[in-house]
């Protein structure tokens, strides 16, 4: 039908500054060659008709009126995103709406940010409510945070709105909001990629883990008198009393050193240690801000043992995906190496795949 339009939203992986987007300090996230779709057609009345395969009902109706605790699970994030767009002073039409996601939910690869953003930029540019992407990587985060009760960062919203292809997104988030800057990745060209791990464990920001790191960083930087914790100077974890609040702190601080060596590292193309920087990463989210699980720390040993340069979990943690950059030659015994772990454990076999920076949420058709 010509009235259906359709836009395509990667999900994401950070590369690496982790539980940083919420301390003011600098992240490294890729918008990668796997996506969700979102097709609109405008209806002419209030309603909202969302469809998707994402686990769960596969179809939820609720109008544009729709308010916080009236739509529950991954159609929270499609009326959430509504109900943001609403709060701003937008006025639009009900809607048809069709999702198919490629991104497994709880997977840690920013399928909620793909698909509250998607909406976004689909209403945005269908309906010509003259919102820029920063906007709407805003009203996505509210959205998350008040509707769905994630109080997440800015980082997954701003990647997949503004990914590149051959590009990670440094960004700043000591600034509001935060400043975004292309920098290149041209691992592609030594001979080397990117592996994707899902380990399946599931991952799920609203269930209070998320939120207490959060809280814990804040309560840190208050004792500490900085307005974000990533300011602190490397003394803090000595200052600091609680054991608890010394380690989220010296994770903050090392991770905020670790993602401007990444940088260093990214433009002299100087793969081997960029790796070891990522690997240092995961030993500091395991050990000071404990957000892996034994899924994530077996995923990364093994693909080291098998031949990579580095690696880490991605993302919020607590199950999800981890990343491998490793020459391609390597791939496979990677891949077979993770595989027979995860057997040995009699875990699900995890999904591997090779992801490429790609663009952000786009229009298709
Ligand atoms: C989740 C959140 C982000 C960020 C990461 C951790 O992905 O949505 O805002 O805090 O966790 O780096």
């Amino acid at each position: 039908m010509t009235d259906v339009r359709r836009w395509e939203v990667p999900g994401r992986v950070n590369l690496i500054g982790e539980h940083l987007d919420y301390n003011g300090g600098p992240v490294l996230p890729i918008a990668i060659d796997r996506s969700l779709t979102v097709k609109v057609r405008a209806r002419d009345d209030d309603t909202v008709n969302v469809w998707s395969n994402l686990p769960g009902s596969t179809k939820a109706t609720f109008s544009t009126g729709v308010q916080p605790g009236e739509v529950d699970d991954w159609a929270a994030y499609a009326a959430g995103m509504v109900w943001s767009l609403v709060q701003d002073g937008h006025h639009f039409p009900g809607s048809d709406v069709v999702v198919e996601s490629r991104l497994a939910s709880g997977s840690g690869l920013s399928s909620s940010a793909a698909l509250t953003c998607g909406i976004g930029v689909a209403f945005d540019e269908l309906f010509g409510l003259g919102l820029d992407r920063t906007r709407i990587a805003q009203l996505a985060q509210r959205s998350e945070s008040d509707f769905v009760g994630a109080p997440v960062g800015m980082m997954d919203q701003l990647a997949v709105l503004q990914g590149q292809a051959g590009h990670a997104i440094l960004m700043d988030t000591s600034m509001s909001p935060p400043t975004t800057t292309p920098v290149p990745v041209t691992w592609e060209d030594d001979g080397l990629t990117l592996l994707v791990i899902n380990t399946r464990a599931h991952h799920a920001l609203a269930d209070g883990e998320y939120a207490a790191r959060r809280e814990e960083c804040e309560r840190a930087a208050a004792e500490l008198g900085v307005e974000w914790l990533s300011e602190a100077t490397l003394d803090a974890t000595v200052r600091l009393t609680d054991d608890i609040l010394k380690a989220r702190t010296r994770h903050v601080l090392t991770e905020t050193a670790r993602v401007r060596g990444a940088v260093h590292a990214i433009k002299r193309r100087s793969w081997v240690q960029l790796g070891t920087i990522l690997t240092a990463s995961h030993a500091s989210l395991r050990d000071d801000f404990q957000v892996s699980c034994l899924e994530l720390d077996v995923a990364v040993e093994a693909a080291l043992e098998a031949g990579a340069v580095g690696a880490r979990m991605t993302g919020g943690g607590f199950g999800g995906s981890a990343i491998a950059l490793l020459p391609l030659d390597t791939v496979a015994a990677v891949r077979e190496r993770v595989e027979a772990r995860y057997a040995s454990h009699q875990w699900p076999a995890p999904e591997i795949f090779v992801a490429h920076a790609a663009d952000g949420a786009h229009r298709v058709a």
